[in-house]
């Protein structure tokens, strides 16, 4: 099959969308309280999940044919998912438009990356996310579930003997849980050469754990990290389509030549929608314009049909000419999608 010449995905509003999310599963071994009820959920169905092959088709026509220059697998906990090297190394095997590999980064728990690190860089891995909300272990275990900081802080450092860096630490501050953290999980992540980056919190977890008169803000963090540092804004105006605002930090204990810098994504309280280029798809098969998109498109059906390259790339079209203006969290009709962040991938 050609590539479609000049193949991309552009919305009614002018957004092109060249970072493609995937999720590989929505099963993961931990229950983040603002992600997942205790019990789990319903998983989704094996005939329901793509193949590694399926996925691995959807990629490729992304990048070669829709100007896909970004790929990042998420989860529910992408390490779960059995064929993740094999995918790895086929997508990182992609070129796009200019002749370079697609920039690839994974989003993960941190549990199994003390023993997966080495493998995923050598499947060509580019970048690494690793969440982590606190460091007490006892908070740990209630904020998650399970009682697994440990191997989170190993898989921190495996992470960063393979080579994955820059390693950004997400963490997301919850009201009157791991909010005291903030200066302490900075310093540690500072210390140790990882990137720490805060997350407002979203409501995409169980219905009514999300507040928006209680929740976190972007501006709360800034003032105690100020408290404590001297930040320097690292972005001009433009913030672009990267999410986070960065800002380099003074005053905390680093490691040599490395650049002290902190990143807060305020997806709730300065949205980025405008300057939105992102495109997912989700473990089963369904593409989603937005995070909070309340419906998808079913490509998966279309693929097991026997449809060519050619037609699934103008399903993914149609689907993202249609992507919503903006979120609207902050809107009174508001209605939180049906899938929890596990299942739509972050
Ligand atoms: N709001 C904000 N961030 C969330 N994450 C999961 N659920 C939510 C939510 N409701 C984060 C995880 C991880 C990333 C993929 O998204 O902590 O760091
Ligand atoms: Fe798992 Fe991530 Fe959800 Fe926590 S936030 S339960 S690690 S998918």
């Amino acid at each position: 099959m050609e590539p479609l010449a000049g193949g991309r995905l552009l919305d009614k509003h002018g957004r092109i969308a060249t970072d493609l999310r995937v999720s590989l599963t929505d099963r993961c071994s931990l229950r983040c309280s603002y992600c997942m009820p205790p019990e789990g959920l319903d998983w989704l169905p094996s005939a329901s999940l793509l193949t590694d092959d399926e996925v691995i088709r959807l990629i490729t026509i992304a990048v070669r044919d829709l100007g896909v220059q970004q790929v990042r697998f998420t989860g529910g906990e992408p390490l779960l998912r059995k064929g993740l090297a094999r995918i790895l190394a086929a997508t990182t095997a992609l070129r796009t438009a200019t002749g370079v590999a697609p920039d690839t980064a994974l989003t993960t728990n941190g549990v199994g990356l003390a023993t997966s690190a080495m493998a995923l860089k050598q499947a060509g891995l580019h970048r690494i996310n690793v969440s982590l909300d606190t460091l007490d272990a006892t908070r740990y275990a209630r904020l998650t579930g399970r009682d697994r900081l440990g191997d989170v802080i190993k898989g921190l450092a495996a992470a960063a003997a393979a080579g994955l860096s820059p390693i950004k630490m997400n963490t997301v501050l919850l009201p009157g849980v791991n909010d005291d953290e903030m200066l302490s999980l900075v310093s540690w992540a500072l210390k140790r050469g990882y990137q720490p980056r805060f997350i407002e919190q979203m409501p995409l977890g169980p219905q009514d754990t999300w507040q928006r008169t209680t929740m976190v803000t972007a501006e709360d963090i800034l003032d105690v990290l100020r408290s404590e540092f001297t930040l320097i804004p690292m972005q001009s105006k433009a913030r672009g389509s990267a999410p986070a605002e960065i800002w380099m930090v003074t005053g905390a204990e680093v490691p040599e030549d490395f650049v002290a810098t902190v990143g807060i994504i305020a997806s709730i309280t300065k949205p980025f929608c405008e300057a939105c280029n992102r495109t997912r798809l989700t473990a089963d098969g369904q593409l989603r314009s937005c995070l909070f998109s309340r419906d998808e498109t079913d490509v998966r059906t279309l693929l097991r049909s026997g449809a060519s390259d050619l037609a699934i790339a103008e399903l993914w079209r149609g689907a993202m000419a249609a992507k919503q203006t903006t979120h609207g969290v902050d809107e009174g009709s508001f209605v939180q999608p049906d899938r929890t962040m596990s299942a739509i991938g972050g």
